[in-house]
């Protein structure tokens, strides 16, 4: 048995997730960790909310509540729509945990006592109407360049310029429009992450069997330009981490807190902690700690490709810069983004489908096949109503669904609802098995590669070949010359239907767990062959007719959400 650590990017605190979010991390992720645990692998898959940060500052005073208080209740939502997804999380933590808190204050300790951290004072501006330092994307003012109004400090959106907030002509603050800003001198710790570079460079290079996504972000940020940069890990803001040199103060810094990107992927482990903490688990430390048996953990990471400098390079300089036994990612699985019927899905502009209203539309089964299998993976791509209607009533309703629904009412009617007697497997069963070996050997093989699409796909000809299977025997035919075949027949689809639901829970967790109930089976047992999975039910076994199991979306439904979620979310 293996161990399996998985964890997906941690998704930020201020607002409900989009479907393109969804299927960059946590969806693929909940499928490696349902495929795992399916196989009989020990699996611990963590996520968390990334709850720091000028954003949550931000979204906390739009709501008019404290910024604990708006954390706490998102991170609640954002849990229930989780389970409402059937994200099967092992914990589903928050990065403003006290675990954290230490955790992310040893870290900087460790880094500090390495040699790694410097102190520099810059020059920041400062709005007094807002009483806070703004980042420099919280300013705008007019761009020198090609006299844009709404420039921002970091970059002109008109001209795409990179700038520095004091290039600005009258620069003002995002939050208030205050132009009553200066500069001030504040002080700040840098991680001297180009010290790491080598190590870092030749950490990648041994990742020969990463997805090319994943090492070519990767290379371009260790060799571009001036190489890998050293980072700011501490902002002036009242809201996260205090700076600390592990339980001890650090002189200059107080009032300061850590930066969200320092902290965030630190709560990978604290979440594991949490975990522990909340009676879930006794060990944390041998899926985290090398000297502690995580050596035998495989530890895979899912996320979208903006997250990936930070998991590739920041993280890893920061695991390693602490020169202590924790665990190392062995495989990172990066996608490209979803866009949104012509455009791009949008948080700022509510722009597509949320995760709370796609659940309003349909049940999490539909959007959870539709997205993985249309999965960003090689390429960006776009989901529309059309394409969804497509596949919902192709793939599910008429493959799937029909074959249930035909297979368990013909028995019922000739046979009553058990599983019949008589007859032996001909060439034309001999076949189906030999195909649906093949199949399932392949469907393996993409899911340990956590080739996504792929696996959807070879998923489906197994539900196609069970289809082709019940056209081709007709049981209903053969019934009227030779009732004993088409009992055999029918045995074997009824069997059929047991093994589907055990291959598609990973996909589709609720319509497996129909099927499971409608077999009347609690033997979800990976199959070691397809003979000896098709003999599971025997013959006297009872089972139930479902209800429908997945139902088609009418055109009439596809055009009314058309139009519902062309606007902006409200
Ligand atoms: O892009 C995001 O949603 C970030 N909150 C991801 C953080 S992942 C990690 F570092 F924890
Ligand atoms: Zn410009």
């Amino acid at each position: 048995m293996a161990r399996h650590l998985i964890t997906s990017a941690i998704p930020y605190i201020n607002g409900i997730k989009h479907l393109g979010n969804l299927v960059g991390s946590q969806l693929p992720a909940d499928l490696f960790a349902r495929y795992q645990r399916g196989r009989g692998h020990e699996v611990l898959y963590l996520c968390a909310t990334d709850e720091h940060g000028t954003p949550a500052e931000l979204a906390a005073a739009k709501a008019g509540k404290p910024v604990a208080e708006y954390c706490a209740e998102m991170h609640e939502t954002q849990a229930e729509i989780a389970r409402g997804f059937r994200l099967s999380f092992d914990h589903f933590g928050r990065s403003s945990s006290p675990q954290n808190h230490r955790l992310t204050q040893a870290f900087a300790a460790r880094l500090d006592e390495a040699g790694l951290i410097e102190e520099r004072v810059e020059t920041q501006i400062y709005s007094k109407a807002d009483g806070r330092y703004l980042p420099d994307r919280y300013i705008e003012g007019t761009c020198p360049n090609c006299g844009f109004e709404s420039a921002r400090g970091d970059q002109c959106d008109n001209c795409t310029k990179q700038l520095d907030p004091v290039d600005l002509i009258e620069p003002r603050s995002v939050i208030s429009g205050s132009t009553d800003l200066e500069p001030r001198e504040t002080k700040h710790l840098y991680l001297r992450q180009s010290k790491m570079r080598g190590e870092l460079s030749d950490w990648i290079d041994s990742k020969a069997d990463w997805p090319v996504l994943t090492t070519s972000i990767a290379r371009k940020w260790l060799n571009d330009g001036d190489g890998l940069q050293d980072r700011g890990i501490t902002r002036d803001l009242d809201w996260g981490i205090p700076v600390k040199k592990g339980e001890a103060d650090w002189p200059g810094m107080e009032g300061k807190v850590f930066y969200v990107w320092f902290d965030a992927p630190i709560e990978y482990i604290a979440c594991a902690q949490e975990w522990v903490d909340a009676g879930k688990g006794d060990d944390w430390e041998r899926w985290w700690r090398t000297d502690r048996g995580a050596d035998d953990v495989r530890y895979t990471q899912f996320m979208g490709k903006d997250n990936v400098p930070f998991h590739t390079l920041s993280f890893p300089a920061t695991i390693l810069g602490s020169g202590e036994p924790w665990k190392l990612v062995d495989y990172i699985k990066s996608f490209n983004y979803l866009n949104y019927d012509g455009g791009q899905f949008s948080t700022s502009r509510g722009r597509g489908v949320f995760m709370d209203q796609a659940l309003e539309v349909l049940p999490a089964d539909y959007w959870r096949w539709w997205l993985l299998s249309h999965a960003p993976e090689s390429s960006d791509a776009e989901f529309t109503w059309e394409n969804f209607q497509q596949s919902v009533n192709k793939d599910l309703a008429d493959v799937l669904g029909n074959f249930v629904s035909r297979v368990t009412k013909f028995c019922r009617s000739k046979f009553g609802e058990e599983v019949p007697a008589g007859g032996a497997h001909g060439e034309r069963e001999e076949q189906l098995i030999a195909d649906l070996e093949r199949r399932l050997r392949a469907y393996e093989g993409h899911m340990d590669a956590i080739e996504v699409r792929k696996a959807a796909m070879e998923l489906r000809g197994i539900w196609v070949a069970g289809n082709e299977y019940l056209q081709d025997a007709a049981p209903w035919a053969t019934f009227k010359t030779d009732p004993e075949a088409a009992a055999m027949q029918i045995r074997l689809a009824l069997n059929l239907i047991r093994l589907y639901a055990v291959l598609s829970a990973p996909f589709i967790p609720d319509a497996s767990a129909q099927l499971m109930t409608a077999m009347n089976t609690e033997d979800d047992a990976w199959p070691g062959d397809v003979t000896g999975a098709l003999s599971v039910l025997p013959v006297g076994h009872g089972f139930t007719v479902p209800d429908v199991t997945f139902r088609k979306i009418t055109d009439e439904e596809r055009e009314d959400w058309q139009a519902r979620f062309a606007g902006t979310r409200g």
